[in-house]
Parts: structure tokens; C-alpha cells; sequence
């Protein structure tokens, strides 16, 4: 991810209108590039393309340290300063977030009977076109992820791929003394399905424990559970691959994830 530096802007226009390059001039520097201020912009997640452009005009966006009037300029995002109301404008094409879902909340990026969870994250977010990779029920609460990069997004829930899951859970009664070894070696459900193996670590009064899965079917855990004549009580996600969930982070909060998480996440080399 490259960063663009940017120059402060000091907000007095008058003082800076000696220094507006007509986005004429500069337009023969950015034409042969690659994306529109406008877009550029929305796709930070600063602005709509419409309020980039009322910036625009008030001076609020610069490119190479000069004030640019016409969103219609093109500019090449790894290379051009662009500063935004004075902000450091940081190019990124993809965002990583890490959502502590709270029950209650379907995983969607909209529906009108329930709340969702791209609703807990701030608007400039929701406008770069996140979306849950993968789903937990309403009542699952916990480590949730999201992105806009749809290719890694599919590479990360194909089975082939073998991302673990790791789930906290409770149950209505205690486990049966099997239930490791079941688990272990691939349980059916009532429906015929055989799933993977799982790995099942109960805990002392056998009242629940964590389940780690590497595929994810419809409701999965709790269906695993009814096969061995139990219950669901509680189930939390704690874990998503590489990524864990930090009891730092409280329920309904979010955090982007890091350069370095999003490479490990993606099992690229830094
Ligand atoms: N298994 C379930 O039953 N529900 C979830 O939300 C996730 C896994």
C-alpha cells in the first residue's frame, strides 16, 4: 500500500488563490492516468463523488501541492499527492476490518427487518463497498470479518482452502464422552452431510468448550451439536485464520486490520 503524503491545507482560499493550477494544466499530467480525484476520493472513502466535487470547489482538494478546482482530473493514485480538507489522503484499494459482531445482527450489508452488521462501521466505510466474508447467525456474536476485495473474500471461504475457524460455545447438556473422537473423525448430519473433521476441546464440566471447523456450512455448529443430541446455548467466533479476537475490543467495535495482518491473513510474504 503506498501513502501519499500530503501538504497541509490552511482552509483560508483567498490566501491560496494565487496558487490554483487550472485543472486544465495539470489535466495533461493526469489524463494519461488512471483515475478521477472524484473517484479516487469516494474510493478512499473520504466523500461521495458529489461532495468531493463541492471540496473541490471550495479548494479543499490539492494534487501535487496545487489546489484542484475540476474533479474530473485523473490522477495516478500511487504516484500523485493528494491532500483532502487538509487530510492525508492514504490510497487503499482494499480494507480489512475486524468487527466484533453483537447478537442480533445478521451478517448483511442490508436488511429491512434487522440490523446488520456494515451498520456498526462509519459511513465513509460502508460508501467502499465492505462486505462480511462469510456468515454467522444472528444470535453468534464475535470475530467478523469484512472487505471490499471480493477475489480474496472468495479465496478465503473456498473449502479448498482449509481457513480454520475457531468458535467458543456453550451447550444445554454435557457433552458426550465421544464427542472429541466423533467430532475428530467427521460427524453426519441429519440431513446425510458428513462434515470435515473438527477439532472439539471441551471444557472441564463439559458444559462447552471451542470447536475449530475449516469449512462452514449452514449453521453448522449448531447442527454438529444436535447430531450428538445437544443444544446450542451460546456461540462465539474467536478466531479467523491468523486473525483472533482481542477481549480488548468490545462488542459491536471494529478495527482495521494492519499491513501485516492482511499479508499473513492472505498468506503473502510482507
Ligand atoms: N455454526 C453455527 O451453527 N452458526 C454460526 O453462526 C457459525 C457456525
Amino acid at each position: 500500500m503506498k501513502e501519499i503524503v500530503v501538504e497541509y491545507y490552511c482552509g483560508d482560499l483567498s490566501a491560496c488563490a494565487e496558487c490554483v493550477l487550472p485543472a486544465m494544466l495539470l489535466g495533461s499530467l493526469g489524463r494519461e492516468k488512471n483515475m478521477r480525484i472524484d473517484k479516487f476520493l469516494s474510493e478512499c472513502g473520504l466523500a461521495s463523488r458529489k461532495e468531493a466535487a463541492k471540496a473541490a470547489r471550495c479548494g479543499g482538494v490539492t494534487v501535487n501541492g496545487a489546489t484542484v478546482k475540476d474533479t474530473a482530473l485523473h490522477i495516478d493514485p500511487e504516484k500523485d499527492c493528494v491532500t483532502f480538507l487538509g487530510k492525508r489522503v492514504e490510497y487503499r484499494r482494499f480494507v480489512y476490518i475486524l468487527l466484533n459482531k453483537p447478537e442480533g445482527y445478521v451478517s448483511a450489508t442490508e436488511d429491512k427487518a434487522h440490523p446488520f452488521v456494515t451498520e456498526l462501521l462509519p459511513e465513509e466505510y460502508r460508501r467502499m463497498g465492505l462486505f462480511p466474508v462469510g456468515r454467522l447467525d444472528k444470535d453468534t456474536t464475535g470475530l467478523m470479518l469484512l472487505t471490499n476485495d471480493g477475489q480474496n473474500a472468495h479465496r478465503l471461504l473456498s473449502p479448498k482452502h482449509h481457513v480454520e475457524k475457531e468458535y467458543r460455545f456453550t451447550c444445554k447438556v454435557p457433552l458426550i464422552k465421544d464427542a472429541e473422537r466423533i467430532f475428530s473423525e467427521g460427524i453426519t448430519l441429519s440431513d446425510g452431510y458428513e462434515c470435515k473433521s473438527a477439532v472439539l476441546v471441551a471444557d472441564g464440566d463439559r458444559m462447552g468448550g471451542r470447536i475449530t471447523l475449516t469449512e462452514g456450512k449452514y449453521h453448522q455448529i449448531k447442527r454438529m451439536l444436535g447430531a450428538i443430541d445437544n443444544r446450542i446455548l451460546s456461540l462465539e467466533r474467536i478466531r479467523f485464520a491468523s486473525l483472533t479476537l482481542s477481549p480488548e475490543l468490545p462488542r459491536g467495535a471494529w478495527r482495521m486490520l494492519t499491513e501485516e495482518q492482511i499479508h499473513a491473513l492472505l498468506g503473502e510474504k510482507a
